[in-house]
């Protein structure tokens, strides 16, 4: 049996826009959180507290959490890779905080200027301190069904690096084809591991990117395993600036598209979060890769 209903974590004003190389103005993003929240979307990650010059695009992270409302039901996650990171976000009062690590070698380095054993250093203080602050964790674990430079990644090597940052304190992993190159087969296998390491699917997130078009197959994979938390971006926007052929997230409308024809609960509201969508990709200058956003946005 599927699960009643799901969380929808929506990335796309940080996933997203991370990689839009015009700058979108402030008043554009603090919209785009606004209206998302609005379409019910339960939880709606604002931004990063990353090295401005790393992420340009995040730069006004600080002025974009001080325009929020940090006292309502939405929580209004922020990336935080380090404790300088950790320092900015808990200035500007953010109530969420979600911590970034890599399964590989390689990207540890790319997006973190880290390895894999010293970025746990990293994060350890963060948590910790975050915790004490009162401010959940989240954690992120990229490249776990692929790496662009090392290819395959063993699934025990994701679970390893998963439990790690479970055991450092965070509430939820969220488990990322950060390149879009797993199947439905391979998802299986993945949740089947964490599951016999002890980590039930009620700690765990999936975070599928949509490059090669398996991004809503491996997600209905992961609902039939008794996953309820998917990440996704309204529109389908997004991708890493530090993973090439990283393209867009799973678009926030196909998965409540599917939600939907299933019977399973989502909160969110379908026509809003279109109409949402379609003026970002305007402001964007591009139209929406989301197959329901032109279907519906045409009709
Ligand atoms: P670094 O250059 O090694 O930093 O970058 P450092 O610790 O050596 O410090 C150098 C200088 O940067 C210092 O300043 C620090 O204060 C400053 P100085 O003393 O020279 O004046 N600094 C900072 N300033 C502002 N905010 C900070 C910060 N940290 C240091 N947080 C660092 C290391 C981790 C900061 C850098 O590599 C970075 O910012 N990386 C972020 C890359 C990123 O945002 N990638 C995209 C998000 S991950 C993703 O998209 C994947 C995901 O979606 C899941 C999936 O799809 O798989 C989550
Ligand atoms: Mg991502």
């Amino acid at each position: 049996a599927l699960p009643e209903g799901v969380t929808i974590y929506e990335v796309g004003a940080r996933d997203g826009l991370q990689n839009e190389s015009a700058l979108v103005p402030l008043e554009t993003k603090l919209d785009f959180v606004q209206r998302l929240t609005a379409a019910g979307l339960p939880i709606v990650e604002a931004t990063s507290f990353v090295h401005p010059k790393w992420v340009p695009q995040l730069a006004d992270a600080a002025d974009l959490v001080a325009r929020l409302d940090l006292d309502g039901v939405v929580p209004y996650p922020v990336l935080v890779p380090n404790e300088r990171g950790l320092d900015r976000a808990l200035e500007a009062g953010v109530t969420h905080v979600a911590i970034f690590a890599s399964a590989t070698e390689t990207f540890a380095t790319k997006n973190l200027n880290s390895t894999y054993e010293t970025q746990f250093a990293m994060f350890e203080p963060v948590v910790r301190r975050a915790l004490d602050a009162g401010v959940a964790v989240r954690a992120y674990l990229s490249m776990c069904f692929g790496d662009p430079w090392e290819g395959e990644v063993a699934i025990d090597r994701v679970v390893t690096a998963g439990k790690r940052l479970l055991d450092l304190g965070a509430y939820e992993l969220s488990i990322g084809d950060t390149i879009g190159v797993g199947t439905a087969h391979h998802v299986e296998a993945m949740l089947d591991a964490f599951a016999a390491a002890g980590v039930g699917t009620d700690r765990l997130a999936m975070h599928f990117h949509d490059t090669y078009g398996q991004a809503l197959a491996n997600a209905y994979a992961a609902l039939r395993r008794g996953v309820t938390t998917f990440d996704a971006s309204a529109g389908g926007l997004g991708g890493c600036p530090y993973a090439k052929s990283a393209t867009g997230n799973l678009a926030t409308e196909d998965l409540v598209w599917m939600l939907d024809g299933l019977g399973v609960a989502h909160g969110v509201d379908l026509p809003a979060l279109v109409q949402t969508s379609t003026w970002m990709a305007e402001q964007l200058g591009r139209p929406s890769p989301s197959a329901v956003v032109r279907a519906l946005a045409a009709g």
